[in-house]
């Protein structure tokens, strides 16, 4: 669908920088030694776990949350949907993807149709503050680094309590504000600041509780963010040129600089890195 708002096509032409992702994706699993007809979920894992941590946090927080198995859940701006299908496998979520990205939309259904989980994990496009969907709907909300784009986290965590079912609860990744000051740009969700928006670690616990969620969980997880970002960039600007799988199939040739920017914010202490768990009551 074309994005209808000059918000939207923002977002849609920041993470479809390069275009042609697909094809894009096929190449770099042929390229790793991937076999394309019998293609894995955790074949695409350098490339479809957009977050700080990659597979590793997204089991990190899966072990944090306790999702009943077979659990409903919403993967809030959920990408190509690499989070949603580890917890289609690990834990027999029913998972529903919603994020604004067209392209990421549209290849995150193919990619879950060829690695044959189409049964557990759909998508749709749309944008976090407007849910579409009733209330109390799902057991579980999943949101990794799913925020960094998003003015209105009352709109947006109003609305994932409303979908919520009571007892279910929230579980979150983000990157947030540091106490060091200003973030240098670009970075891997905004080449500038007008597209990004960072809320500090006490405002958005604060903002969580106005919404109706009560914390269980949260743990500052900057450090293991950083040692991942700096090996991302390891990887990314090594002398032979970047791997066959990484972002930037999606954000283009000048994914080294935003990596190298995000490394140093963390480093400085412009950006830190949460990890948290929030009930519906
Ligand atoms: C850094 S990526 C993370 C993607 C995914 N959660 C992951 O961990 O792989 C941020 C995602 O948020 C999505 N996004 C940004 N603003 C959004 C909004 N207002 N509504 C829905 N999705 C949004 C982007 O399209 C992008 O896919």
């Amino acid at each position: 669908m074309e994005p209808k708002d000059d918000y939207a096509r923002a977002i849609n032409a920041h993470y479809d920088h390069a275009g042609g992702l697909e094809a894009a994706i096929d190449r770099g699993l042929r390229v790793a030694g991937h076999d394309l007809a019998t293609l894995r979920p955790e074949d695409l894992a350098a490339v479809d776990q957009f977050h700080l941590g990659g597979p590793g946090s997204t089991r990190a927080l899966l072990a944090r949350a306790g999702l009943p198995q077979g659990a409903a859940v919403l993967d809030v701006g959920g990408g190509l949907g690499g989070a949603a299908r580890a917890l289609a496998l690990e834990a027999e979520c029913r998972v529903t993807v919603l994020d604004l990205t067209a392209a990421f939309v549209r290849v995150g259904v193919n990619l879950t149709a060829r690695t044959g989980l189409s049964s557990r994990v759909r998508f749709g496009q749309g944008d976090a503050t407007r849910l579409p969907f009733g209330a109390a709907s799902f057991d579980a909300v999943w949101a990794q680094h799913s925020a960094m784009n998003i003015p209105d986290k009352g709109a947006l965590y109003g609305e994932c309590c409303r979908v919520l079912r009571p007892g279910g609860r929230l579980a979150l990744h983000e990157v947030l504000a540091g106490p060091a000051g200003a973030v240098r740009y670009p970075v891997p969700w905004a080449r500038t600041a007008a597209l990004s928006d960072l809320a500090a670690p006490d405002m958005l616990r604060g903002l969580l509780g106005a919404a109706g969620l009560r914390e269980a969980a949260w743990e500052d997880v900057t450090a293991e963010a950083r040692r991942s970002a700096e090996r991302l960039l390891g990887r990314l600007a090594a002398p032979e040129g970047p791997p066959p799988l990484g972002p930037h199939l999606f954000l283009g040739p000048g994914t080294v600089e935003l990596m190298q920017n995000l490394a140093l914010n963390l480093a400085e202490g412009r950006v830190t890195v949460a990890q948290g768990v929030f009930l519906k009551e």
